[in-house]
């Protein structure tokens, strides 16, 4: 017992030696479902590496094969929590220094060297396969390769800016490593970032034969599959140019010049090709260790550990009491619930559509065969699957077929006695077992589930719109919502890909909550004279993807009115509206919609419409423009106040939920790392004696939450509470 107490870990990396000689190097992090490249596997890497250089030095083995133990799984990636903990730019480039002197010893190994790639190969392990000599890869839909790191404010800098071009050439090259994409086995066969492609069935039989060719050199490498263009823009000094300049244009457009990492990777490729090995992986370390230093990664790190940790919010004794979902119906055909249907049709699930209005109900089903046609055009999935999917969508106007349904999402107009009458008919015609969620923006999920007769399994979920594009799902858990049904809809949105946030049923939830008052200081700063271009310039310069003008246009003038109205009985006076929506209402201006918002829209773009504007005319208290710093306190404080309250009223778990919705739900931008972590930066005495002075100028509702009051005395945090 002692000595077994007493043992040490097994080691992440083994070697085995088959009968033909060939060494396999067998990753298989202990205690985990996936490998990660951290510490412990590059100590152990290491140690396998020294016993391969003496072995080799004698004679045997003759060939190395990266292996991964584990199912499905290559390798996902670095370890985060090692990202997160550089210091500075110098820190920094040691680490990514050290990587690469690792790897480098397997790519000087005097055997052949093959990476059996069979699962999930990204950032880290896709920098490790890139260091073999050969990469073999699954024909399985589960292998997948891809250089993510700019996504956490990274370029991959364990030799992967450096080796990838000199593989594939530099437009691809640049087109995976800004994109973040992964892509298929078959994919990274053309491109020549695999060499072969074999059955997943059998993978290791085949591995082991392709590589006794390979010993043997019965075989050669793999060769991209080029276009001529290609080749006439990669070979040219013109081309390459051309290459470089286009990618730089996209991104200046794309970042806003907020993040650093996309237009590091085109310089670090730019220029390392054109350099030795040595040299090009010395300026690859440089510029990977100096962006780990950043704030933005920091807060980009922050945002990917929020949604990690989100998934992983229901504890496995709660996720074990969700039911199993193998149908759903979706009540409602309209924009969100056409959405839905095509989101569970996109992930196998038979779905009936139902509407009460047979051209509504046309229009949903368009709708969802449209968005799966566009996906196929995007090469998520092949035309066939788009055609197998649509057809998993069975439109009606009655409950006829309801009666092997495991799960509903009510998505018909926002007005709660028509919600109750929907509850109520879908109950008569669902099985017992049945969960309900309702897809409301503002109502109380509890009142709605008053009138039902099995309110345990009366949830909320909230998607936002566009359905398929947004990743964040409220999941709305009522005093009387059961376990089981909380944790069937939590379940259910991860299996659609979503990132589900558990809230309390408190008006707004979370994001449209905070969105209010958002959106209610564009009008008040319209009244005071600000312009529309100033507004959403300032928010867009600060990061978010439109500005609350541009966001009231999407919503639509009277959405917006309504939502209004339930949160200022919810919530008194603070969240009043301004007089603008009022106004623009009355004249029948809706926003996009009807063509009749703050914008016109042509295929051009969007300009400002001065008829809305001018049809505001607050005459003399229209006083004149507003500062551009003005503008974003007045806009985001009151949001950060407003979260304040929020978590107050429990309606999150915690600070980091509210920073995941706005980021997920409301587009707050990544790189802040989070309203509350944003605002934390400031401190909250200063955002504290900032709401008063606006308090001062500009009414009660900029006035200290009680919550932010005691964070600013105590010298807490709010990204803390
Ligand atoms: P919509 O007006 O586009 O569609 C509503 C659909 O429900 C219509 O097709 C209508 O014919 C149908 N309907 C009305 N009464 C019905 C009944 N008794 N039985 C079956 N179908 C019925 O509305 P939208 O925008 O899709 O919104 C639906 C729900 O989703 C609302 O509760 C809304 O607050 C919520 N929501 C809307 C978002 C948005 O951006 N549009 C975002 C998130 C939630």
């Amino acid at each position: 017992m002692l000595s077994a107490m007493s043992e040490a870990p097994p080691a992440p990396f083994r070697l085995e030696v088959d009968s033909d000689n060939i060494v396999w190097l067998i990753f298989d992090t202990p205690g985990s479902r996936a490998n990660v490249l951290g510490a412990p596997a590059l100590d152990s890497l290491q140690n396998c590496l020294t016993e391969l250089e003496s072995r080799i030095a004698t004679g045997y083995p003759v060939a190395v094969v990266l292996w991964s133990a584990k199912r499905d799984s290559f390798i996902v990636g670095a370890d985060i929590k090692e990202i997160a903990a550089v210091d500075d730019a110098e820190d920094g480039r040691e680490k990514s220094a050290q990587v690469q002197r690792v790897f480098r010893r397997l790519e000087q190994l005097a055997v052949p060297t093959i990476a059996a790639i069979d699962g999930i190969c990204l950032g880290g392990g896709a920098e490790l396969a890139l260091a073999c000599d050969w990469r073999i890869g699954s024909d399985s839909p589960r292998t997948r390769l891809g250089l993510p790191e700019v996504r956490l404010g990274l370029i991959p800098g364990f030799g992967g800016s450096v080796r990838l071009p000199r593989l594939i050439g530099m437009r691809r090259s640049l087109s995976m490593i800004l994109t973040a994409k992964s892509i298929s086995a078959k994919t990274a066969l053309d491109y020549g970032l695999l060499d072969r492609m074999l059955p997943a069935e059998g993978f290791r039989t085949a591995v082991a034969a392709t590589v006794a060719d390979i010993v043997l050199r019965r075989i050669t490498p793999g060769e991209p599959r080029r276009s001529l263009w290609d080749r006439l823009l990669e070979g040219t000094t013109y081309g390459r140019h051309l290459i470089f300049s286009k990618a730089r244009a996209r991104v200046e457009e794309t970042s806003g010049g907020h993040y650093p990492a996309p237009m590091t990777a085109i310089d670090v490729v730019a220029e390392s090709i054109q350099l030795p090995l040595e040299d090009a992986l010395a300026r690859e370390a440089e510029a990977a260790g100096r962006l780990a230093a950043t704030s933005v990664c920091k807060n980009l790190v922050r945002v990917f550990n929020l949604g990690q940790a989100a998934k992983k919010a229901l504890p496995a004794e709660v996720a074990g009491e969700a039911v199993e979902v193998g149908k759903v119906a979706v009540i409602g055909a309209g924009v969100m619930g056409g959405g839905i249907a095509e989101l569970l049709a996109a992930h196998d699930i038979p779905v009936i559509l139902k509407d009460i209005d047979p051209r509504a109900l046309d229009a949903g089903l368009r709708h969802a065969n449209d968005l799966l046609r566009q996906a196929a055009k995007r090469g998520i999935f092949s035309a066939a699957a788009a055609r197998r999917k649509a057809a998993l969508i069975q439109g009606t106007l009655a409950y006829d077929s309801f009666e092997d349904v495991d799960f509903v999402i009510e998505a018909i107009i926002e007005r709660l006695p028509v919600k109750k009458v929907v509850l109520r008919e879908a109950e008569q015609a669902l099985p017992e077992h049945a969960v309900f969620a309702t897809n409301t923006s503002a109502l109380s999920v509890t009142k709605l589930s008053a009138g039902s007769g099995r309110p345990g399994q009366v949830v909320g979920m909230h998607f936002f719109n566009p359905v398929h594009k947004m990743p964040l799902v409220e999941i709305i858990r009522t005093d009387t919502s059961s376990t089981a049904a909380a944790a069937t809809a939590f379940r259910l949105a991860k299996r659609l890909g979503k990132t589900p946030v558990l809230v309390a049923d408190r008006t707004g939830f979370i994001v449209n909550r905070l969105l209010a008052p958002y959106l209610n200081e564009a009008g008040f700063l319209l009244e005071d004279g600000a312009d529309v271009a100033e507004i959403d310039g300032a928010l867009t310069e600060f990061g978010m993807p439109m500005g609350p003008c541009r966001l009231l246009d999407e919503v639509g003038f009277d959405i917006v009115e309504h939502v209004a109205q339930e949160m200022v009985r919810a919530f008194g006076e603070r969240m009043r509206p301004s007089r603008a929506l009022g106004i623009l209402t009355s004249e029948g201006r809706l926003g996009k919609k009807n063509k009749r918002g703050f914008y016109s829209y042509s295929r051009r773009g969007a300009s400002v419409d001065r008829n809305t504007v001018r049809s505001l005319s607050f005459g003399a208290a229209a006083a004149g423009s507003v500062a551009p710093d003005d503008i974003v306190d007045r806009c985001l404080l009151p949001s950060v106040n407003e979260a304040m309250h929020a978590l107050e009223d429990g309606v999150a778990s915690g600070a980091g939920d509210v920073d995941l919705a706005m980021v997920m739900g409301a587009g707050f931008p990544p790189f802040r790392g989070g309203m509350l972590a944003w605002a934390d930066r400031r401190g909250a005495g200063a955002v504290r004696d900032r709401l008063i002075e606006l308090q001062e100028r500009h009414g009660e509702r900029f006035a200290p939450a009680p919550a932010l009051n005691r964070a600013a005395d105590e010298g807490g945090a709010l990204a803390a509470v």
